[in-house]
């Protein structure tokens, strides 16, 4: 497993008292651009080093304080007690949302590196936007995240950075040599308690989203469905939750076709991981989440084109965020109960697999006419909807990069989101805005599930066009619940190649949205207290 890019420590601070302090050579501050110059924040002022760097910087060559922009100041040797600057620019006085924080850390720890720094220190007061407002969009709509207190804001910072170092190394011969990234927080306002809880909360959030990335990134000859079980069975001895495994003959004996239809073509036979955290909790809210684990996705005999193909290596994103987020969850001892249920399986093509046209009789006792082999991963979620209900769900929440269309609508910037209870739909907007990962909902019209409905079987697996690609897929879905539940398609931002994700997600898989699945079951107890 990839560990964290960035250490990170609180030290109080006064500047009345700088020399308590062991200082690094760098020291990073925020800038915020005013029509007439540049302004810091007031807590900065009593502080003689940054009071001599402030009235000197109008005369820097080229520096602006642009929002994101980032400019390194060598030997500053006027300074008493630091050698170095960055200045991070916070833009004029305006409105953020919690992902421009995570693309500011990101900029903040990359300007870091490529400057060949190893250790820094943040004036953390400085880096608080003065005069920060809620974002809005285009519609003058304000920011389903809310407002940001200044400790959410030092968290997304703190969480960006640590997103934005991530590197995919392990495949390297030439292993990283690079140490983690050293950094000492100064803060004056702010208590240790405080500190703590941001501090805290940005490595276990930021830990949980390397392990999603990590498991993504991992090539399909090493992530089977049976590494993915092994896996997560290993993480929860270590994060706090219990794992259990059934093999392909146990799914038989169950009766979980549409996986075992899903795997029949692959060597490596599927799996059904079930994960169990405060299991014993039974009056608390429970809530289940699911996620496709298809470990790869050829399409099946229904093939996928080549170009581009290794990308569905991914297609296992939405269990890998289950997982990551079950180890977030156990980490911050949420006061709930949480499932985590995964369907893994390879998608492939061989005599053995399923033909086109083949029907088999899902976990829910509904007949399934497979017309598309490609349209595997609903097929697999299916059968863990159908087993969610064993748990009593307060709430379900499936993940799944389920479909190419969803690409289309929201690109690399938004998840789809679609379910049938509209307070679960509203707060898990809301969480996902709070933590920079922004969902928007698609709507499940019954004309949609009558088009998935079966000419020889009650269903079939894809529409009669591909209009609407990415609701069908969740109507259909929708056939199998009877309980409050959200589908997420995480399809378009699972990976960061379209660049429209911000700062945070470097190349390769972007564990989106693991950091909204821990928040949202940390936060759950309050909005949804067990009926
Ligand atoms: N795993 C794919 C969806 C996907 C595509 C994820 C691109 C990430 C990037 C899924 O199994 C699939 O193949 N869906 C088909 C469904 C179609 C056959 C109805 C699709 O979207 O083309
Ligand atoms: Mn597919
Ligand atoms: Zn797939």
């Amino acid at each position: 497993m990839t560990p964290l890019k960035a250490e990170i420590h609180f030290q109080k601070f006064t500047p009345s008292a700088p020399k308590s302090v062991k200082f690094k050579d760098t020291l990073v501050v925020g800038v915020t651009e005013t029509k007439s110059g540049y302004k810091f924040s007031p807590s900065v002022k009593g502080w003689k080093d940054l009071q001599i760097a402030m009235t000197s910087l109008g005369s820097i060559d080229g520096f602006n304080a642009k929002r994101g922009s980032t400019s390194f100041l060598a030997n500053q040797h006027h300074l008493g007690s630091h050698k170095n600057l960055l200045l991070v620019g916070l833009g004029e006085e305006s409105k953020f949302s919690a992902q421009d924080f995570l693309s500011l850390g990101a900029s903040i720890g990359l300007a870091l590196r490529n400057c060949g720094i190893k250790a820094a220190d943040f004036a953390l007061e400085s880096l608080l936007p003065a005069g920060l407002k809620i974002a809005e969009d285009r519609a003058g709509r304000k920011d389903p995240g809310g407002k940001l207190e200044s400790t959410d804001v030092y968290e997304r910072l703190l969480s960006g950075i640590q997103l934005g170092l991530y590197q995919f190394n392990s495949y390297k011969s030439e292993a990283d040599k690079q140490g983690p990234l050293k950094i000492q927080i100064l803060g004056t306002s702010i208590t240790t308690t405080q500190a703590k809880q941001f501090v805290d909360k940005s490595k276990t959030y930021s830990e949980a989203t390397y392990i999603a990335r990590d498991l993504m990134n991992t090539p399909g000859n090493d992530m089977q469905p049976a590494h993915l079980a092994e896996f997560a069975t290993k993480l929860g001895k270590k994060s706090g939750f219990s794992t259990t495994v059934w093999d392909e003959k146990r799914l038989a004996k169950e009766g979980m076709n549409g996986i075992l239809a899903v795997g029949k073509g692959s060597k490596a036979p599927p799996r059904l991981i079930v994960m169990n955290y405060n299991a014993s909790k039974k009056n608390a809210p429970t809530l289940v989440l699911v996620g496709k684990g298809v470990t790869f996705d050829t399409g099946g005999i229904s093939l996928k084109p080549g170009q581009g193909m290794e990308a569905m290596k991914m297609d296992m994103g939405g269990s890998a965020s289950v997982i990551a987020a079950m180890h977030g969850i156990a980490q911050s001892k949420a006061p709930i109960r949480v499932v985590g249920i995964v369907g893994a399986a390879e998608n492939m093509p061989s005599g053995e697999a399923t033909r086109p046209g083949d029907i088999y009789t899902s976990l829910s006792g509904k007949t399934v006419e497979v017309i598309n082999t490609d349209a595997e991963g609903r097929l697999v979620l299916a059968d863990c909807l159908t087993y969610a209900k064993t748990f009593k769900p307060t709430a379900v929440i499936d993940l799944a990069t389920l479909t190419g269309a969803v690409i289309i609508a929201l690109g690399g910037t938004a998840q789809a989101i679609m379910g049938n209870n509209a307070k679960l739909i509203e707060a898990f907007k809301n969480t996902s805005y709070k933590e920079g990962e922004p969902s928007w909902e698609l709507p499940l019209f019954p004309a949609y599930i009558e088009d998935m409905r079966g000419k020889v079987a009650d269903l079939q697996n894809i529409g009669n066009s591909r209009a609407a690609g990415s609701s069908k897929a969740g109507a259909f879905l929708g056939e199998f619940v009877d309980y409050p539940w959200l589908h997420i398609d995480i399809a378009g931002v699972m990976d960061a190649g379209a660049k429209d994700q911000g700062q945070h997600c470097p190349q390769g898989a972007t564990g989106i949205p693991t950091r909204s699945l821990i928040e949202f079951a940390v936060d759950m107890k309050k909005k949804f207290p067990k009926a």
